[in-house]
């Protein structure tokens, strides 16, 4: 399996691009099942989870052809399959969105549930709540959600919690439903309105998307379009952090800045200095002096739960005590351990972490648990003195692309070793 190899104390200096966000592309991907005619994708980052989406709708008899320069061409004209594969669900959760677009599609969808992962049981109540208030009738049998319906019909949903992934499978069942669905008390993060700018394109008719209220009037059936994803603020906040933590000086481009406000605050807030060039354009220089922060995860546009491990890596090496809340997933600490064999002073109760900053972090052979955990032992190594191994980076790979490249253009001293998946080559 895939490692990083890399040398700690070298202050980042650079310019990095930032990619398309994985988390709109694979949103979108499922919503373009709910669409007749042939979508380009343009933005698409080259990522492991998107491969896998590409083939859970392959399963489907949906064509996905890549068109060269992180472009896609998705054709759903042909979706005749209702159920996919286990295996595929299992690698990435996902997969599960298009139980939405598929139900909408073709009144009936047969989707294996998602198991827990790392951060977390992940449940799916609130999607089938959901379905269930649009009409559809659901059971879960021998690990599937099997869903039917002659035609949604709009209805008001309120969800108990914001969910990303519900608000998603809603709005996206919304679309075809006869009538008007209101979503109440629902997610606001910027990949929901990416989806429903492309939903809208495609002819739908959606109201909200970004507040926490969206409303969506029913259509007969969505026509093809042409789209851009928004750029990955969970990759551009990586890349912030990671000028903080080596006390280095990084502009980052083709970022929205209002997309990662709350980590633009809380950097000031640490002591960096954080500059926005132009509507695209941030520039962190860690290289005054920092100091401890709390920090307390929320749903957008509050700080967000996938840059948590990250500015605990960050933290660590900070003067001074913080406390991080992880308020979104209840099992969000993998990267404690990690981080305690570099030589971190942090104490976990609960949802709650305490950190003591330490004067430096020593390299050492750690393990990727999940996708953030990985990318902040790769934050750590970078700043820690020796050498530090990642194990298992094929997570990072589900969330960052290229991401050795992007850090050694910059003064980074890190790289990959072991086999490569064909499709990072
Ligand atoms: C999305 O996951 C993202 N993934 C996650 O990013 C992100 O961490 C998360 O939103 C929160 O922002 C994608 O968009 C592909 P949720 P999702 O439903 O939709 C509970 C990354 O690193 N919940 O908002 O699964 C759930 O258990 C990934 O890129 C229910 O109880 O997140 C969790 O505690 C990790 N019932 C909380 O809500 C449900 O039916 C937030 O989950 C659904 C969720």
């Amino acid at each position: 399996m895939d490692r990083f190899i890399i040398e700690g104390e070298r202050p980042l200096v650079g310019t990095i691009p930032v990619n398309g966000a994985k988390n709109a592309a694979l949103a979108i991907m499922a919503g373009a099942l709910l669409a007749e005619d042939a979508v380009t994708l343009h933005n698409v980052p080259r990522l492991i989870d998107v491969q896998v989406m590409s083939e859970v709708l392959g399963s489907l008899g949906v064509a996905v052809r890549p068109q060269g320069g992180g472009s896609l061409r998705i054709d759903a004209s042909t979706l005749t399959d209702h159920t996919c594969p286990y295996d595929l669900v299992t690698k990435m959760r996902a997969s599960f969105f298009v139980l939405g677009p598929i139900l909408a599609r073709l009144g009936q969808a047969r989707i294996p549930l998602p198991g827990g992962c790392a951060i977390g049981s992940r449940p799916v109540d609130l999607h089938l709540k959901g379905l269930r208030s649009l009409g559809a009738k659901v059971t879960i049998e021998h690990g599937y959600a099997e869903a039917t319906a002659d035609r949604l019909v709009g209805a008001p949903v309120y969800l108990d919690y914001p969910s990303v992934g519900a608000t998603e499978t809603i709005m996206m069942a919304a679309c075809l439903a006869e009538g008007t669905t209101v979503i109440d008390n629902c997610a606001q993060e910027p990949e929901i309105v990416d989806l429903a700018q492309f939903l809208s394109k495609c002819g739908a008719r959606i109201e909200g998307a970004g507040t926490e209220q969206i409303v969506v009037h029913g259509r007969r059936r969505l026509g093809g379009c042409e789209h851009a994803t928004i750029p990955d603020r969970i990759e551009a906040g990586t890349f912030m952090i990671a000028a903080a933590i080596t006390r280095g000086d990084l502009t980052l481009e083709g970022i929205r800045p209002e997309l990662v406000a709350s980590l633009i605050s809380k950097l000031q807030e640490i002591g960096a200095t954080v500059a926005v060039l132009d509507q695209d354009v941030v520039r962190v220089a860690g290289d005054g002096p920092l100091q401890a922060a709390d920090v307390r995860t929320m749903p957008f546009p509050g700080f967000p739960t996938d840059l948590q491990a990250q500015i605990m890596s960050l933290l660590a090496v900070l003067p001074g005590t913080s406390v991080i809340s992880e308020t979104v997933f209840e099992n969000r600490f993998l990267h404690v351990d990690e981080l305690l064999r570099m030589g971190a002073n942090i104490k976990t109760e609960g949802n709650v972490a305490v950190i003591q900053g330490v004067a430096e972090l020593t390299g050492a052979p750690v393990r990727a648990t999940d996708l953030r955990a990985g990318a902040a032992l790769v934050l750590a190594g970078l700043a820690a003195r020796g050498q530090t191994v990642v194990s298992d980076v094929h997570y990072i790979d589900r969330g960052y692309q290229d991401i050795e490249k992007k850090l050694s253009a910059v003064g980074g001293k890190i790289s990959r070793t072991g086999v490569t998946d064909p499709i990072l080559a």
